[in-house]
Parts: structure tokens; C-alpha cells; sequence
């Protein structure tokens, strides 16, 4: 038995995500939750693993920092060996050893140098960090808060959006979450807009669009953090409508499950207000790269926006 309803849940960690709500099945039924344990040596754990599910129970050991394997797979229980850092390449901005490791440009003295100001570009990858490639296709600086011309956010300086229809050719550059509560906003989708200030929005208008109105957050109305064993035990509302958000599996000993706050929790806004102090100083990150741990680690904000 399962009933369909709005569930709004925290932002996720990438900037596509942020502040998504997610239309999907919540079910009433019981959670079944695994434990979380240290391994005692009673426990049969072979050499090359890092654990052994028994009875609904993950018992965990470290794996040998020491080893050439020393990443515990909490799949499949294994150690293996750290994933070779190459494998993504770096863009402008973020750090390099060769000419390889970078995406676009080259590598000099450990950070990959990406086309300068004023030369040729053909997506914002390509250009330095405080730059974005214009229509004219040259890097191009960043347009500041309130300043107009934009076409997505990728133009705008890292800690603004763009506020423009898709239909219009440009827009001005709006710092995220500074929107107040009644104000129009074009990035409303699904309930969540990184203008407004609380993250919440409601569409305005019936055709198919992103324009909306900032609005107050959702909130629990229950006590967290909240033992819970089903999506219908995390209950909150919008002012107007009873709101269910989701009950997940924790990474504890005795498999408990816990209720997630909504945005407008106090953690959710010490979430919002986290990520936009963090944009404010990643002015060595590129356009594109905004809001990705990548980013973050450049930015020296990495641990703070880490939320999983
Ligand atoms: C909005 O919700 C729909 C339905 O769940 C989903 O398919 C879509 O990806 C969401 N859009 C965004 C931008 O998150
Ligand atoms: C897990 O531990 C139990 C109890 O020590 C043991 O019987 C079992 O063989 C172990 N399983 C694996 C895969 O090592
Ligand atoms: C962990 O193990 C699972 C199952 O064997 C595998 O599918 C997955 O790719 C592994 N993850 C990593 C990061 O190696
Ligand atoms: C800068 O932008 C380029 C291209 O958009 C990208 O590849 C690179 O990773 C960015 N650098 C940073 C530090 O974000
Ligand atoms: C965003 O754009 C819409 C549509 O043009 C406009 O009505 C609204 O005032 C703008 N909001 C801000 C904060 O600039």
C-alpha cells in the first residue's frame, strides 16, 4: 500500500539538486533498516574485507592504510584500491600534476590554466575561474549581482543566478537566496528556487514554465530528530497543507531510521545560508564548476557543505 504526495527534502550536495522536492511513491509500510557495527573478533572477517553482513548486521573493520588497498567497498565488503584521481580531469582552476590532468588548457605550477580574458572560447569550461564565455564566444568577466544581460547562471558571478525566462534573451544576475517571500522569481521548479530566500516557491500561471513566487518553506511539526519507522510518522506543512517528508535508514547500531527535515527547518537553513557563504569565496572556481565538491575543496569549503 503506498499514497502518492509532494515530499520536499533537503537540498542534495550538487548545485542541479539543490532544494529539489520529489514527487515519488512514500510508503506507509515498516522500514527495514540494517545496523551499523565495529567488528569484534568474534566476527570471521577475511584479509582482503572489510566487513561481514550477518543477520540485518554490517559488521565493519578499517581496512590497512598501509596496504594497496586501503578503501573499505561498503558494497561488497572488499578493500580496494583508491580510484586513480585522473580518472575526472580537472578544469581551470583546479588542480593538475600533468598537462593530461586537465580538461581544458595546461598545467602550470599544479593548477590548470584555462583561455584568459578577451580570447576565444566556445563553452565556459574552457575559461579561468572569474570568467564565462559570452555569445560572442570570448572569455568574458562574470556579470555582478544586479547586473543585466545574462542567459543562464554560468554568466553570472558564482554566488548569483540568472533571473530570466528561457523565452527571454536575457535576464539579471539575482544573488541566490535573497529573494523575499512574494517576489517573482524565474528558476521556480518543482517547488524550489535557489533565488528565493528560503529556497521555497510556488509556480504562478498555467502554462509550462519556471516562473514563480517566493514563499515560505515547509517545515516538520514534529520534534527532530525523530525515530521513525515509515514516510507517514515525518509529518510538517507549508502554512496551509500537511507535508510528509521521508523517513530513511540512519548508519547506527540498532537499524534505526530517522525522519528528514525539510528546508525550512534550521537545518535546512543553516544549509542554504552554508552554501552561499561557501559560493561567495570560490572565485578560484570556474563558472561551470559552482557547487561541486570539486569546487569546494579549491574553495577550502569542502568538510562544510559535505551533508552526506
Ligand atoms: C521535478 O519533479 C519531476 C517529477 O518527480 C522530476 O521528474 C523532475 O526531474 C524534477 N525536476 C527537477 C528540475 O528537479
Ligand atoms: C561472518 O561471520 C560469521 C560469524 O563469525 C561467520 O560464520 C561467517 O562465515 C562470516 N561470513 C563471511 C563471509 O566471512
Ligand atoms: C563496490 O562493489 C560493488 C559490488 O561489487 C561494485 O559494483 C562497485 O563498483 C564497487 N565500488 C567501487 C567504488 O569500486
Ligand atoms: C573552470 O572552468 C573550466 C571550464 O569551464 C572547468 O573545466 C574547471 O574545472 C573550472 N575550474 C574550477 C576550479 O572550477
Ligand atoms: C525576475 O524576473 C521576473 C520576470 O521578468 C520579474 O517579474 C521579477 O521581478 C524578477 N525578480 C527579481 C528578483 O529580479
Amino acid at each position: 500500500m503506498s499514497t502518492k504526495f509532494l515530499l520536499v527534502t533537503l537540498p542534495f550536495l550538487a548545485y542541479a539538486n539543490w532544494y529539489s522536492p520529489i514527487d515519488i511513491e512514500i510508503s506507509t509500510a515498516s522500514l527495514k533498516c540494517p545496523a551499523y557495527k565495529c567488528a569484534t573478533s568474534s566476527i570471521s572477517i577475511a584479509n582482503n574485507a572489510c566487513g561481514n553482513y550477518t543477520s540485518s548486521t554490517y559488521y565493519l573493520k578499517p581496512c590497512s592504510s598501509t596496504t594497496t588497498t586501503p578503501l573499505c567497498n561498503t558494497t561488497s565488503l572488499l578493500c580496494t584500491a583508491a580510484s586513480p584521481a585522473s580518472i575526472l580531469q580537472s578544469y581551470p582552476g583546479e588542480p593538475c600534476t600533468t598537462l593530461s590532468d586537465c580538461k581544458y588548457g595546461t598545467c602550470i605550477r599544479n593548477v590548470c590554466v584555462g583561455q584568459k580574458l578577451t580570447q576565444s572560447c566556445t563553452v565556459h569550461d574552457q575559461c579561468d575561474p572569474g570568467l564565462r564565455c559570452s555569445a560572442g564566444g570570448l572569455c568574458s568577466y562574470q556579470y555582478k549581482v544586479g547586473e543585466n544581460g545574462c542567459r543562464d547562471f554560468k554568466d553570472c558571478v558564482n554566488w548569483a543566478g540568472c533571473n530570466a525566462t528561457t523565452s527571454s534573451a536575457v535576464g539579471v544576475c539575482v544573488q541566490y537566496a535573497s529573494v523575499p517571500n512574494g517576489q517573482t522569481v524565474t528558476d521556480c521548479t518543482n517547488g524550489s528556487s535557489n533565488l528565493c530566500i528560503t529556497g521555497a516557491c510556488v509556480k504562478t500561471g498555467t502554462w509550462f514554465g519556471t516562473i514563480g513566487i517566493c514563499k515560505e518553506a515547509s517545515i516538520s511539526t514534529v520534534n527532530l530528530p525523530l525515530a521513525c519507522s515509515k514516510d507517514t510518522d515525518c509529518l510538517g506543512t507549508d502554512g496551509i497543507n500537511i507535508q510528509i517528508s521521508k523517513c530513511s535508514c540512519g548508519y547506527n547500531g540498532n537499524g534505526q531510521s530517522y525522519c528528514h527535515p525539510f528546508i525550512g527547518d534550521s537545518v535546512g537553513v543553516s544549509l542554504i545560508s552554508t552554501w552561499v557563504n561557501a559560493l561567495k569565496n570560490s572565485g578560484n572556481c570556474n563558472t561551470s564548476r559552482r557547487a561541486t565538491y570539486e569546487c569546494m575543496k579549491v574553495a577550502g569549503y569542502f568538510e562544510e557543505t559535505l551533508t552526506s
